[in-house]
C-alpha cells in the first residue's frame, strides 16, 4: 500500500457542500439562524426526545448537563474509569467530587458489580457513557440509581444511531449527550447535542449555552453561563449528515463485521462481536484488544504506522491521568480492567469509506504482527 490510511475520514457528500453554500449564501451564518433550531427538532425526533439544544461540543454538552441538573460542590458522581476525560472535566468544574467505576472486559463498558459497590446514599447522579462498541445494560442500570434516586447522564456520543433493545441510546435517563467530532456518525466538524424530555432542564441548557442572558434585562445574566452556541453554519451540515445517519451506520456495521469475521480467528486478539443480547454493535472503531499481555499496544500502534496504516490507543484511564494525580483527584484505588484495556488496546481504520482493499491489507499485517 503506497498511501498511509488514516484511522478517520469524515464522510462529506454533495448534499452536505449545498447544504453548508445555501446558508452562507443567505448570510445566517452565527447561531441565530433557522437551521441551528430544525437541527435540534429534527435530532429530537432521530432519538424520540421531546427538547434538544445544539451546543459547539460534547465536552460542552457535558458541562451544561451536569451543570443544570443542579450538581454543587462535593457532590458525588459517578463515572466510568475508562472513558474520555470530558466525563470527569464536566464534574470538576462544578467542583463536584468524581468517584470511578471500573469497565467490563467483554463490552468495555462500565462493570454494573463495581457500579453497585461505589454507589450509595452521597451519590446525586452518574455519567452512563457508551464507549466504542455496544449500548450500556441499561435496564438494570437504571434501576439501581432509582433505588439510590441518583440522577443520570447518558452520554451517547459514540453511537448516535445505537439502540439499546428497541430504544434509541440517548434518550435514557434525565439528560443525555452527543458529540458531533469529525470522527462521530454526523459531524457538524465540532459539535455537540444535548436533549430531554423536561422542559426546564431544556430552558436552563439553552440558558447557559448563551452566557445566561438576563430575561428582564439581556446584560443583567442570571447564572453562570457559557459562550457553546453552535453555527448555523455547522446546524447546516449537521441536518444534511443526520439525513444519511441510517447509511452511515448499516456502512460502519458492515465495515465492522468485515474485520470481525477475518480477525477474530486470530486467538492472540480479542474483537468485541456484532451483537449481544441487548445491544448491536455499531462500530463506532474498531477496537483491537490484545489477548494474554503477549505485546503492548503502544509497539504494535508504531509498527502499524511504518507499514502506512493509521492506528490509535484506547483511551488512558482517568485513575492514571497524570494531570489527576498531581490534583489528587482519586485514591491510589486499583481499576485492573481500566489499567489493562488502556495498555493493551488500539483501534484501526475503519471510516466509512475505506476501501476493501485497504481493510484486506489491515488485516494481512494485523495477523503477521499479532
Ligand atoms: C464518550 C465521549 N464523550 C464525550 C466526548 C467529547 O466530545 P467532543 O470531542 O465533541 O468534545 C467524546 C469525544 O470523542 C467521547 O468519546
Amino acid at each position: 500500500m503506497k498511501k498511509f490510511i488514516p484511522v478517520n475520514i469524515p464522510s462529506v457528500n454533495k448534499k452536505d457542500i449545498q447544504s453548508i453554500s445555501s446558508v452562507l449564501k443567505k448570510r445566517w451564518i452565527s447561531s441565530d439562524g433557522p437551521e441551528v433550531k430544525s437541527f435540534e427538532k429534527k435530532f429530537s425526533k432521530k432519538i424520540n426526545r421531546k427538547y434538544s439544544v445544539a451546543v459547539s461540543s460534547g465536552t460542552a454538552a457535558l458541562e451544561i448537563a451536569v451543570k443544570a441538573l443542579g450538581i454543587k460542590k462535593n457532590d458525588e458522581i459517578l463515572i466510568p474509569n475508562f472513558t474520555i476525560i470530558s466525563n470527569a472535566l464536566a464534574v470538576i468544574r462544578q467542583n463536584a467530587k468524581p468517584i470511578l467505576i471500573d469497565c467490563d472486559l467483554r463490552t468495555w463498558n462500565i462493570k454494573i458489580d463495581d457500579l453497585k459497590k461505589k454507589i450509595s446514599k452521597k451519590t446525586k447522579a452518574i455519567i452512563i457513557t457508551h464507549i466504542y462498541s455496544f449500548s450500556n445494560d441499561m435496564d438494570p442500570i437504571l434501576k439501581i440509581c432509582k433505588k439510590y434516586n441518583v440522577k443520570v447522564i447518558e452520554d451517547a456520543a459514540e453511537v448516535i444511531g445505537l439502540k439499546y433493545k428497541n430504544r434509541m441510546c440517548g434518550s435514557f435517563g434525565d439528560i443525555s449527550t452527543f458529540s458531533f467530532y469529525a470522527n462521530k456518525q454526523i459531524t457538524t466538524g465540532e459539535g455537540g447535542m444535548i436533549s430531554t424530555n423536561k422542559l426546564e432542564l431544556y430552558n436552563k441548557c439553552k440558558s447557559l449555552r448563551n452566557l445566561c442572558f438576563g430575561k428582564n434585562q439581556r446584560f443583567n445574566h442570571d447564572d453562570i453561563g457559557w459562550n457553546y452556541r453552535i453555527t448555523n453554519i455547522q446546524a447546516a451540515l449537521g441536518i444534511s449528515q443526520l439525513n444519511r445517519l441510517e447509511k452511515t451506520v448499516k456502512r460502519k456495521i458492515y465495515i465492522g463485521n468485515y474485520y470481525y469475521k477475518k480477525l477474530s480467528k486470530n486467538n492472540n486478539i480479542y474483537l468485541t462481536p456484532p451483537k449481544i443480547t441487548y445491544s448491536e454493535n455499531i462500530y463506532w472503531v474498531v477496537g483491537i484488544l490484545i489477548k494474554n499481555k503477549k505485546v503492548l499496544a503502544s509497539k504494535i500502534i508504531k509498527k502499524l504506522n511504518n507499514l502506512g496504516i493509521g492506528a490509535r490507543p484506547f483511551f488512558w484511564p482517568m485513575h492514571e491521568q497524570d494531570v489527576f494525580k498531581r490534583k489528587r483527584i482519586f485514591s491510589n484505588k486499583k481499576y485492573p480492567n481500566s489499567s489493562y484495556l488502556s495498555r493493551y488496546g488500539f483501534y484501526i481504520p475503519s471510516f466509512p469509506d475505506i476501501k476493501k482493499t485497504e481493510m484486506d491489507y489491515i488485516i494481512s499485517k494485523l495477523n503477521l504482527l499479532l
